[in-house]
């Protein structure tokens, strides 16, 4: 008997108040079921967020340092607990252990650099204009922060959010992907044996549509961060808006690797092997664009079929496998559209194409990895977030040209550019229009410790992961401290005519 899972409310694991909950089987084999999860409503919401605030004001004075400690033992306790993590993630998710090890891993550099950041959440001191009066800036924790994530990178994500967020003195109601409710589970088990006290962290498992508007809508959680589809951002923001919230957006993407005719090719194939197909193209950095430079294109397309060939799909716990599964049902079928879509724009199948179920892979949701080639600009597979193994090559005279392919859509997250040469290197940092510029390396692979995020469609002009993503979880307070025991008006006394 498969286990039935709880929310994690007002410090205590419990049921959800609806009374009804879903299935949560393994993308590379739905025989296999991981557990019953809750479908949550509104009023576990709301229980959610009442404990929260009471969470958020005992949360808000610990020292800075001290919630700094808790973080960094929460990344022991990851540390410890990673190759058991990543197996239950592939088996969750479906990505491969190696990637799942790489997830856990980005979370585990999350929390050691927030304890880091515990010694050093800075504000400034500045003179004042005035004799003996001091001035400076310090930065105070907002409230209930509502998280809001996706299911491709389990906990990665959470924690990319979760761990700022607490480090600041904010208090967390989390809502993972139902895809991979059982990895947010097992985050939420480690922030409370490391000590964040019960009722600063809330789990509240379910649809968006249900749980996750709730979230959003509920006048005590001013500020709200979310990784997901620009559609469902777009939403968010009206709502937000509405409400004068904080919001942090991190969405879709169109990414392009480009290859120039002085690259190296070898370097440039393994990249684009890794950018296109890891985690099954379930990325938004996942590279869907390669970009070819035509006095390359056919010797480079030749290559990279064969190699794609040989990529084996399968279940992502076996070292064999290259390539897993793609996350649900829903998410085949939209990427068996997108290869329909191609075939009547008159894009050349170059290899793939199909679903795959044959064998081992009977019982997954696995497609073949795909590319077409001849891919038109402006066509809507050169254009639109597929979210799956499909990648579009397009072929053109020149980096001016590339750029300008890169820059010809309404997303704008990671980018690449392989070249041997220094000023087109110099010329994709200036001129491509993307949150990240690669050089000699594919569209994946952002470091914990640098900001993460995109312009356009892509987000709102947040960034997550590094320093900057202390700011949007935290508010500034200016502070001025008179010691001169008279009154000293600013602006009139010192410039007196
Ligand atoms: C995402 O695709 O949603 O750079 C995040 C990368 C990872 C994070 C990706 N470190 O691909």
């Amino acid at each position: 008997m498969a286990k039935t899972f709880k929310n994690f409310i007002a410090g205590a694991w419990v049921a959800p108040s609806t009374g009804e909950y879903y299935e949560n089987r393994n993308p590379a084999d739905w025989r296999d079921l991981i557990g019953r999860f809750p479908s949550s409503g509104k009023r576990d919401v709301a229980r959610a967020v009442r404990s929260a605030a009471r969470g958020f004001e005992a949360w808000r004075r610990v020292p800075v340092p001290q919630r700094g400690d808790v973080l960094r033992r929460i990344g022991d306790l990851l540390v410890r607990d990673k190759e058991d993590i990543a197996r239950s993630m592939t088996r969750e998710m479906g990505k491969v252990l190696a990637e799942a090890r790489g997830d856990v891993q980005e979370g585990i550099d999350t929390a050691y650099y927030a304890a880091g950041e515990g010694r050093r959440r800075m504000g400034y001191t500045v003179p004042s204009e005035l004799r003996n009066k001091f001035a400076m800036t310090l930065r105070r924790p907002i409230g209930v922060a509502g998280i809001i994530t996706p299911f491709n990178f389990p906990m990665a994500i959470p924690t990319w959010k979760i761990f700022p967020a607490l480090l600041c003195g904010n208090a967390v109601v989390f809502k993972p992907s139902v895809d991979v409710p059982h990895t947010g589970t097992r985050l939420v088990e480690i922030l409370l044996e490391a000590g964040v006290p019960p009722e600063a962290v809330q789990l509240v498992h379910g649809r968006g549509s249900s749980v996750g508007d709730a979230i959003v809508a509920h006048p005590q959680v001013p500020l709200i961060s979310y990784t997901g589809s620009t559609e469902v951002g777009s939403r968010l923001g009206e709502t937000c808006g509405r409400m004068h919230k904080r919001l942090s957006l991190e969405m879709g993407g169109k990414n392009a690797m480009i290859v120039m005719d002085d690259a190296d090719l070898d370097l440039a194939l393994e990249g684009v092997l890794w950018g296109a197909f890891g985690t099954t193209g379930q990325r938004c950095t996942a590279t869907s664009r390669l970009v070819l430079h035509r006095k390359i294109h056919d010797r480079f397309l030749r290559r990279l079929a064969d190699r794609v060939e040989k990529l084996r799909l399968g279940d992502g716990l076996l070292p064999a496998t290259d390539v897993g599964p793609m996350i649900n049902e829903a998410a085949l079928r939209n990427t068996m559209r997108y290869v329909a879509i191609a075939t009547d724009e008159g894009d050349e199948l170059v290899t793939g194409g199909k679903r795959a179920r044959r064998g081992k892979l009977a019982h997954g949701w696995f497609h073949q990895p795909t590319v077409f080639a001849g891919v038109k600009p402006k066509s809507r597979l050169e254009q639109e977030e597929v979210f799956g193994p499909v990648l579009a090559v397009i072929r053109v005279g020149s980096l001016d040209e590339a750029i300008r392919v890169n820059n010809d859509v309404r997303y704008g997250l990671s980018s690449a550019l392989y070249t041997n040469d220094l000023r087109s290197a110099y010329q994709a940092i200036e001129d491509l229009d993307a949150g990240i510029t690669y050089v000699n390396a594919p569209t994946i692979g952002a470091e914990a410790h640098l900001p993460f995020g995109g312009v356009k469609e892509t987000g709102n002009g947040h960034r997550e992961g590094g320093w900057q993503v202390y700011d949007f979880f935290s508010e500034t307070k200016v502070a001025y401290i008179d010691c001169s025991g008279v009154l000293q008006r600013a602006q009139i006394d010192t410039y007196d005519v």
